[in-house]
């Protein structure tokens, strides 16, 4: 029966960013090549995807030289890789290549990576245990916000997109990142960025649109919640 729910709350989902018109140059529509699923939430299974995540191993070293072993950073301004989606993974340093998203170390550190290597080490971190929060007080304020929205303000039910846990949708849908159990401090400056259109990535800009009008405390607690996660 979630699962279904899943399945419809993603085609929903879908049908909602079909619906936005898309919008100016910083737009981008390039949906991520769909790989492989993962079908356990906490504990994604090796998987063929697009890319070799054995080859990724060695490929990724540099990698966790900040994002800590296997993906699992523990600096928190660092965005925990471990479980995330392959296809957003390899959409993320796609995207830093081409300049549609920037960053001071990452566009430098994608720039040389062939789409083999990319793809490659992209499987690799998609298949290592999934991020998962620390538990801290319930953030009420952060929950209601994540599980309801905030229709009259145009912030959309976050769950639709990035599941109940914010684990992402467990089907073939890879473009909504897990964002479940990801660093705080990470959650709070990238949520900031597509509020101030720093960061323009998300497919018809969507969730530049959803974060419009939250302000710095409506991010923080939803911030606090999604890292307990
Ligand atoms: C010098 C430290 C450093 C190194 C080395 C580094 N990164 Fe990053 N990476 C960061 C930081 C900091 C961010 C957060 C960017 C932001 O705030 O938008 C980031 C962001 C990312 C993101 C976006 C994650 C998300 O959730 O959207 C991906 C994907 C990524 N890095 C992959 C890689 C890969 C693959 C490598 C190796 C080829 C790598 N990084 C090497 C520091 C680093
Ligand atoms: C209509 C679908 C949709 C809804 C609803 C939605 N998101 Fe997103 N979100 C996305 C997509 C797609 C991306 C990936 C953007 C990209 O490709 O760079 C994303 C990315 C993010 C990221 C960046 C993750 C990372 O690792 O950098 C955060 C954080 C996030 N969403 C939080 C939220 C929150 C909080 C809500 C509810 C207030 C929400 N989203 C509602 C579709 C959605």
């Amino acid at each position: 029966m979630i699962h279904i729910k899943n399945h419809l709350a993603a085609w929903i989902a879908l049908a909602v960013l079909l619906a936005v018109p898309p919008v100016s140059a910083v737009a981008d529509n390039v949906v991520p090549p769909v790989s492989a699923s993962n079908d356990s939430k906490d504990n994604p299974k090796w998987v063929k995807g697009v890319g070799d995540p054995f080859a990724g191993k060695q490929k990724s070293l540099i990698c966790q030289g900040c994002h800590g072993v296997d993906g699992h950073s523990t600096d928190e301004m660092i965005p925990k890789l471990a479980g995330q989606y392959e296809g957003y993974i390899a959409k993320q340093m796609r995207n830093y290549q081409a300049g549609t998203r920037t960053h001071e170390y990452m566009n430098g550190m994608a720039s040389p990576l062939s789409d083999q290597d990319l793809d490659d080490i992209s499987a690799y971190f998609s298949n290592q245990t999934r991020m998962k929060g620390k538990p801290s007080a319930l953030n009420k304020r952060g929950q209601e916000l994540f599980l309801k929205g905030n229709i009259a303000k145009g912030v959309m039910i976050c769950v639709y997109c990035h599941g109940g846990a914010g684990k992402g949708l467990e089907s073939d849908i890879a473009m909504y990142p897990v964002i479940g159990g990801q660093n705080k401090a990470y959650l709070i400056k990238t949520l900031k960025d597509f509020r101030q259109d720093e960061r323009f990535n998300s497919p018809s800009i969507i969730m530049n649109k959803i974060v419009r009008s939250l302000s710095d405390a409506d991010i923080e607690a939803l911030s606090d919640y999604m890292s307990s996660l």
